[in-house]
C-alpha cells in the first residue's frame, strides 16, 4: 500500500513533475519505424502529457517538434513536408526537424522574425526497429543496447498498441510472475494465440503458485519464478524489470525467444505498450504474428479489440466450460489489458492489500522511489549508460527452463549465462 503522495510521485509523468523529469531523463520509444517510413506522413505522437509531432523532412531527416505551431497553435501534423521542413497550412510558417523557424511568408520582408522564434524539439535515433526520443535536460545517454534490439531484423519484430490506465500498471504487470498461472490459465493443451506452438506451458509448470525471488542485476531487476512441475521436476521462469520503465516477460516460446515491452506514458491515464517479440536462432514468423495482432488489436486505435465498452468481450460459457480462466479467449496481452485497464486509469494504491506473492511489485516501486530520490537530490537520475562498454549487459538472460536438483534460480542463471557465454 502506498499514500496518495507516493502514488502520486512514480504515477504523474506531466511536464514539472519529478516522475516526469525522472522519466525523460531515460529514452523512450514514440512511434515503430514502420508507422514513420521514408515519404510517411507527418504523425502526431503524444508522449508524458507532450503534444509532438514525428516527421521525415525532404531529406528524409526524422524529427520530432511540438505539434502546435509557435504563431497561433494549428496543428502542425497536418503540415506540408517540403522546403526543408514542416509548413503550417494555417500562414505557413515553416519548421525545421530542429524546431527552428526557416520561413513567416506572411510576414512582410522587412518585419520577419524567425530568428525569435522556436518550436519545442527533441532529438530522435531508429533502433531495434522503433523510433526513439530523448526529453531530458543536458547530453542525452545511450539507449540500451539489449540483444533483443540489435538482433537481425527477421528475428525481431515491433509492435506498439495503446493502453487505457497509467504507464505503472503495465510495468506492475509485466514484471509479476504470480499472475500468469490465474489470469493466462488456459485449458490443458490449448495453445496460446502469442506463441503459437502446441506446447501446453500448463503441463511444464503446473498450476500451483510459484515460489517467486528476486536479485539485483545491471539492467534493474532479475526475477525467478520456481514452479513445481506435474512431472516431479523444477520448472524455472526467469523475467526482468529493465529499469526504469521495461520488462522483459519470458513466454511460452521457452528459450527460443521472449520479448521486450516498454512502457510510455501518453499521458497519466494511458500508456503506449511497445513489444519488441524477438527469437533467439529462427527467423519469426512474421506473416503469423501480424495475423494475430489484427485478429486482436484494431488498426483504427491500436486498443485491444476486448476493452471496458464490450466488456472484453468476455464469455461465460468459455469460461464455464474451463476453456480459458477469463472467459476472454487465448490471447494473452489482452487479458492482460483487462486486468490493468480496470485497475482504474490511476490504481489508486493507498486501498491495495500486497500480499508475499508481490516481492516484484515492492521492488520495482522500490527502485522508483530510491531513483527519484536520487535525482532529486544529485539533479542526475541513476543509470544512465554514457560509455559504450557498459552498454552490453552481459548478465542479462531472459529464459525458462527445467532446472536440475541440485540447483536454486540463481544457480542456474550462472549456468546459462556461462553456457551464453561461452556461445558468443
Ligand atoms: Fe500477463
Amino acid at each position: 500500500m502506498l499514500s496518495k503522495a507516493q502514488n502520486d510521485l512514480i504515477t504523474q509523468t506531466g511536464p514539472g513533475t519529478s516522475g516526469g523529469r525522472f522519466l525523460r531523463s531515460y529514452w523512450q520509444p514514440i512511434a515503430t519505424a514502420e508507422e514513420m517510413p521514408v515519404g510517411g506522413a507527418p504523425m502526431p505522437v503524444k508522449i508524458m502529457g507532450e503534444e509532438l509531432v514525428l516527421f521525415r523532412d525532404d531529406k528524409d531527416r526524422l524529427g520530432l517538434i511540438g505539434l502546435h505551431c509557435a504563431h497561433r497553435g494549428t496543428d502542425l501534423s497536418y503540415g506540408r513536408v517540403e522546403n526543408g521542413g514542416l509548413r503550417c497550412l494555417y500562414h505557413g510558417w515553416l519548421f525545421d526537424i530542429n524546431g527552428k523557424c526557416l520561413d513567416q511568408p506572411a510576414e512582410p520582408k522587412d518585419k520577419k522574425f524567425c530568428h525569435k522564434v522556436r518550436q519545442t524539439s527533441y532529438p530522435v535515433q531508429e533502433k531495434g526497429g522503433c523510433i526513439w526520443t530523448y526529453m531530458g535536460d543536458g547530453e542525452a545517454p545511450l539507449i540500451p543496447d539489449f540483444e533483443f534490439l540489435r538482433a537481425a531484423g527477421p528475428n525481431r519484430m515491433t509492435f506498439r498498441i495503446v493502453q487505457n490506465c497509467n504507464w505503472l500498471q503495465g510495468v506492475e504487470s509485466s514484471t509479476d510472475p504470480a499472475h500468469t498461472t490465474y489470469l493466462h490459465r488456459l485449458a490443458a493443451g490449448a495453445p496460446s494465440v502469442r506463441s503459437g506452438t502446441n506446447v501446453s506451458l500448463r503441463s511444464m509448470r503446473g498450476d500451483e503458485p510459484p515460489e517467486i525471488d528476486i536479485e539485483h542485476a545491471s539492467f534493474g531487476t532479475r526475477i525467478f519464478a520456481l514452479h513445481k512441475s506435474p512431472n516431479g521436476r523444477r520448472y524455472l521462469r526467469i523475467n526482468n524489470f529493465v529499469f526504469p520503465n521495461a520488462a522483459t516477460p519470458s513466454t511460452s516460446t521457452g528459450d527460443a525467444g521472449y520479448q521486450g515491452r516498454w512502457y510510455v506514458p501518453i499521458d497519466d491515464y494511458a500508456h503506449c505498450r511497445f513489444e519488441f517479440i524477438y527469437r533467439y536462432a529462427q527467423p519469426l514468423d512474421k506473416d503469423a504474428l501480424r495475423k494475430n495482432r489484427d485478429e486482436n488489436v484494431s488498426t483504427a486505435d491500436l486498443r485491444h479489440i476486448r476493452r471496458p465498452e464490450n466488456r472484453y468481450l468476455q464469455d461465460r460459457e468459455e469460461q464455464k466450460r474451463d476453456e480459458s480462466f477469463t472467459g476472454m479467449g487465448r490471447y494473452f496481452a489482452a487479458h492482460d489489458a483487462f486486468a490493468i485497464e480496470t485497475q482504474g486509469s490511476i490504481q489508486d494504491r493507498t486501498e491495495e492489500h500486497l500480499g508475499s506473492s508481490d516481492v516484484v511489485i515492492i521492488e520495482v516501486r522500490k527502485a522508483l522511489f530510491k531513483a527519484i530520490r536520487q535525482m532529486e537530490e544529485t539533479g542526475e537520475a541513476p543509470g544512465l549508460l554514457r560509455d559504450p562498454a557498459e552498454n552490453q549487459f552481459a548478465d542479462f538472460l531472459c529464459i525458462s527452463g527445467y532446472i536440475e536438483d541440485h540447483e536454486d534460480g540463481p544457480a542456474f542463471c550462472r549456468r546459462m549465462l556461462g553456457t551464453k557465454a561461452a556461445a558468443e
